[in-house]
């Protein structure tokens, strides 16, 4: 059963994608692109957005910084201006460094909170009134399997993705009788600018493009939650369930921290 309206023909469904310069964002874009959708692209790199603009024939860029709230509400009443609507809104803008307590830096983790989680209240507060009047759409938020629970160098970025999953879900509460759809997506690790700076071999590492498969394929399925790779998280997600005692033993086990 469904838990959101499914999307199943994108042809000419306004899609604005927050994030969309590199990875995840960037191949989910070009993905729904393909699939015949109006596709706004928005992230700070002017150039990136421009390249993909070129490159995908009738889409649209707007250059813009996530944690400023004005350039959010704007960008949200052009799209509604210039396009009539907006169907599909995903939060995608993400930052990660990793931290230990044992070298805890304050404003580092408050660029995570930010750039990770301020930034999606910032599109709340742009779109959900135009979403509210149409009384249709879709709101989905980029989390990770990072916010199911605490992990080792996780400091500063895991609180702000398990906030983006509450977020969700008390969003989903609220919007369901709306006709407004809510998704939240958890990758496991997918090869992005992001995960570069890993320097250890990551489990179940998948491309943005499949990535952006599973994501647009879960919104066609009417899914709550899109995590990925199953092979990597569906291990995850049980750890999530299991008694602190064995949570904390596992992860020190596979992570030998
Ligand atoms: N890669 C993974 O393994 C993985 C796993 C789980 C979750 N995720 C999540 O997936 C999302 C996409 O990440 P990714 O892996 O695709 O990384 P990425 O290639 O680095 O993409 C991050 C995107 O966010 C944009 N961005 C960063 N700060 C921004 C800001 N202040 N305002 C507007 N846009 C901003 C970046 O563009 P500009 O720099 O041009 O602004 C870029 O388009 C993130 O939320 C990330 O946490 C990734």
């Amino acid at each position: 059963m469904p838990l959101n309206p499914r999307i199943e023909n994108w042809s000419g469904k306004v899609v604005w994608l927050v994030g969309a310069s590199t990875g995840i964002g960037r191949a989910t874009a070009a993905r729904l692109h393909a699939a015949g959708a109006r596709v706004v692209v928005s992230a700070r790199s002017e150039a990136g957005l421009q390249a993909f603009v070129q490159g995908h024939p009738g889409s649209l860029a707007i250059a813009l910084d996530a944690t400023d709230r004005d350039a959010m509400r704007a960008a949200a009443e052009r799209i509604a201006t210039e396009c009539g609507r907006i169907d599909l809104a995903v939060y995608c803008a993400g930052y990660y460094k990793a931290m230990r307590a044992t070298a805890f830096d304050l404003d580092d983790a408050l660029r995570h909170e930010q750039v990770n989680y301020v930034g999606a209240l910032h599109l709340l507060d742009a779109v959900l009134p135009v979403l509210l009047r149409q009384r249709s759409g879709h709101l989905s938020l980029v989390s990770s399997v990072s916010g199911y629970r605490g992990l080792p160098k996780a400091l500063a970025y895991g609180p702000t993705k398990a906030a983006l999953i509450n977020l969700a879900e008390c969003l989903y509460f609220d919007l369901t009788d709306h006709g407004i759809g809510v998704s939240v997506v958890c990758p496991g690790y997918v090869d992005t600018p992001l995960t570069e700076q890993n320097d250890y071999k990551m489990p179940g590492l998948i491309s943005a493009d499949e990535a952006a498969r599973c994501i647009v394929e879960g919104w066609q399925a009417g899914h709550f939650e899109m995590h990925f790779p199953k092979r990597f998280t569906a291990w995850v997600k049980v750890l999530s369930h299991v008694g602190d005692w064995l949570y904390f033993k596992a992860i020190r086990q596979a992570t030998g921290l």
